[in-house]
């Protein structure tokens, strides 16, 4: 699948708890970030890139990753396991790369999208339209 250029960005400093002790948190956003790099590299998607950032302000959704592209909509979205969520990072990046203006039909999201969605912020060219009947 081609697209536009699109970039992933991935929080690195997500803490997640470890479970049994409310102390202790492991970082795992930069080993998502590895993930969805080997796996887009796996799969020649040269134009979409991985860029690590430091905090998304959605901190209680660990771990947190945005997508953007020029003109299209941004999506931010929390809850993705490093470790079973690459995949769908990835096909969810080639869909939002396919479309014109990011949003990616309802059915055509993989569940960790839908689930995962925090916000939506419109590209900054954005107008809304009145709708006629
Ligand atoms: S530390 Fe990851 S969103 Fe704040």
């Amino acid at each position: 699948m081609t697209g536009a250029r699109i970039t992933i960005f991935v929080c690195v400093t997500c803490r997640v708890p470890i479970e049994g002790d409310e102390n202790d948190f492991e970082t795992p956003g930069g080993e998502l970030a590895a993930a969805i790099e080997a796996r887009l590299r796996d799969a020649g998607a040269s134009s979409i890139e991985v860029r690590p950032v430091e905090c998304l302000s959605v901190c209680k959704r660990p771990c947190t990753i945005a997508f953007a592209g020029q003109d299209k909509w941004t999506y931010v979205v929390g809850g993705l396991d490093a470790k079973s969520h690459a995949a769908e990072i990835v096909a969810t990046a080639q869909r939002f790369a396919a479309t014109e203006d990011g949003i990616i039909p309802w059915k055509e999201r993989p569940l960790s999208f839908r689930k995962g969605v925090i916000a939506r912020i419109p590209p900054e060219t954005y107008r809304m339209t009145e709708k006629t009947e």
